[in-house]
């Protein structure tokens, strides 16, 4: 099937009640192991790129043009998506390297500047049958290179005035989940019943939840009993974010617990066979606990496994 038209994958997830996972990609092994978990659980998937994948792969264009050579191969259908453009000209770069879909975030910037700047990259996106993800209200973390302490919770009026004024195809929200987690004892608590409310403002509209890796303590621990010295940062739980999906949610940002796992694996592989240093063998079990854990995201999390 290869890469579909964003609009149509959504379309089938509203219609089918579930929400499509996007996961970040930064090499063919991650690629592999996010198109892998999306055909064997038969479910359609996001592949996104950031800024820090950008950096990291050199030359984008190349690196999507990979992407889409590989989607070719499978049955389920995918869209490729550039996450978190700080700008109107990062969003321009991420659509002439031929992603289908941008995301604005304009959510650090006084109101009127984010309606201004996510209607300019509409119109251009628009011309060129590209889809726009925008973001209002703020979550705590780091995104990439940017730092917010505090959320700002969505106001479900504005969310909806937001979308008529500039025309964007989906809008992330802030109702609890926070980027790579925040320092505390237990999960954080996500206000399902806001969830609700934005969702109620526009039926069928694609809301977007980012920052929805849980950081289960037990990842953190398997990960730290190979040597590592990860914090045990809190986020929203599994189980919330699946009752934000049927609240509303209909595309899911789920990246750290993936990393998490795929380190993991990497430092149990060579503290158990030191005398090895092929990249090969190590990079392998790592690629494939990454995609049992997208797996595990797509039958638990965003139910939708076995939707194609
Ligand atoms: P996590 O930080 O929870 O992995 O979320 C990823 C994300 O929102 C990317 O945009």
């Amino acid at each position: 099937m290869g890469l579909k038209n964003p609009k149509e994958i959504y379309d089938h997830a509203i219609k089918n009640d579930y929400a499509l996972g996007a996961f970040n990609t930064f090499s063919l092994e991650t690629a592999l192991a996010v198109m892998d978990a999306a055909e064997e659980m038969r479910s359609p998937a996001i592949i996104q790129v950031s800024m820090g994948a950008r950096k990291f792969v050199k030359n984008l264009d190349v690196y999507v043009e990979m992407l889409r050579r590989l989607a070719d191969k499978y049955e389920v259908p995918f869209f490729i998506q550039h996450d978190h453009c700080p700008t109107v000209e990062a969003c321009k770069e991420a659509i002439e390297a031929g992603c289908q879909s941008v995301m604005f975030d304009g959510s650090h910037l006084p109101y009127e500047d984010n309606v201004e700047q996510t209607k300019e990259i509409v119109e251009y996106a628009h011309k060129r049958n590209i889809w726009v993800e925008a973001e209002l209200g703020c979550l705590p973390g780091f995104e990439d290179f940017v730092f917010a302490e505090k959320a700002v919770y969505t106001n479900p009026q504005k969310a909806k005035e937001f979308i008529a004024l500039t025309g964007c195809d989906a809008l992330a929200v802030a109702v609890g989940t926070s980027h790579g987690g925040v320092r505390g004892d237990d999960y954080l608590p996500l206000d399902l019943e806001l969830m609700k409310k934005i969702a109620a403002e526009k039926p069928g509209y694609p809301f977007v939840l980012h920052g929805a890796a849980s950081l289960p303590p037990e990842l953190i621990t398997a990960c730290n009993e190979q040597g590592g010295k990860v914090e045990y940062l809190r986020n929203c739980s599994e189980e919330s974010i699946a009752a934000a999906v049927k609240a509303g949610a209909k595309k899911v940002n789920m990246d750290v617990d993936n990393f998490l796992v795929y380190t993991t694996e990497v430092r149990k592989f060579l503290n158990e066979k030191p005398s090895i240093y092929d990249p090969r063998k190590y990079l392998k079990p790592a690629e494939e606990a990454f995609q049992r854990e997208v797996m595990h995201k797509m039958l638990k999390v965003l139910g939708s496994s076995g939707q194609y």
